[in-house]
């Protein structure tokens, strides 16, 4: 009966906003949920105390639908994980995340942002190409799983 109810009602449009320390369980989750390799609640949390670190997620109501991270250096930045709740993916809730994370990475000062995808992972090859980001290496053979190896692209996208 909640699920009909829930089918009919028109969705709540998610609400992006910066990431805390207080996100981390949540994030943990949605990492674990979305990698092969989960990131321990421990370890999200000392990324988002990270003064280094920028993170972004997307909320409907209390539930978390999304996130997106990245390390800064020298003027550089490096994505470290950008997730969307499966049940949200294809909704451009990935592209929206990435598109605030990409202006308040140039509003810092990063002139170039890189990051490392599957060459099998479609959706976010995709989701990085129309965003401008292009192949600048590869790491082969760099994922391993029960399914076999996969090389690792390394994408770059300079900023203005
Ligand atoms: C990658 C990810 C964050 C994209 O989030 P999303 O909200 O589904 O992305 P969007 O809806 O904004 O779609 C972005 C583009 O990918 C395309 N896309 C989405 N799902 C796709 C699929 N299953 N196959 C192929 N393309 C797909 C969309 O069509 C869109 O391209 P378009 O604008 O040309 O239509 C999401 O798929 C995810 O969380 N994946 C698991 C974690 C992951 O792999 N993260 C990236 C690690 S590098």
């Amino acid at each position: 009966m909640i699920g009909l109810f829930r089918r009919l009602l028109p969705r709540q449009a998610p609400v992006l906003a910066d990431a805390t320390s207080r996100d981390a369980a949540p994030i943990a989750a949605l990492h674990c949920a979305s990698f092969h390799r989960g990131w321990s609640e421990d370890e999200v949390e000392r990324l988002l105390l990270d003064r280094a670190v920028i993170a972004h997620r997307a909320t409907c109501g209390s539930r978390l639908a999304g996130f997106i991270l990245s390390r800064c250096a020298g003027g550089e930045a490096e994505i470290l994980s950008v997730a969307v709740d499966p049940g949200r993916r294809g909704g451009g809730l990935g592209r929206d995340l990435l598109t605030l994370h990409l202006r308040r990475l140039a509003g810092v000062g990063i002139g170039a942002i890189f990051l490392e995808v599957s060459e099998n992972n479609a959706p976010a090859r995709r989701l990085y190409a129309k965003a401008g980001f292009r192949e600048v290496g590869r790491r082969p053979n760099y994922y391993r799983d029960a399914g076999g190896t996969a090389h690792a692209l390394v994408l770059r996208r300079d900023l203005p």
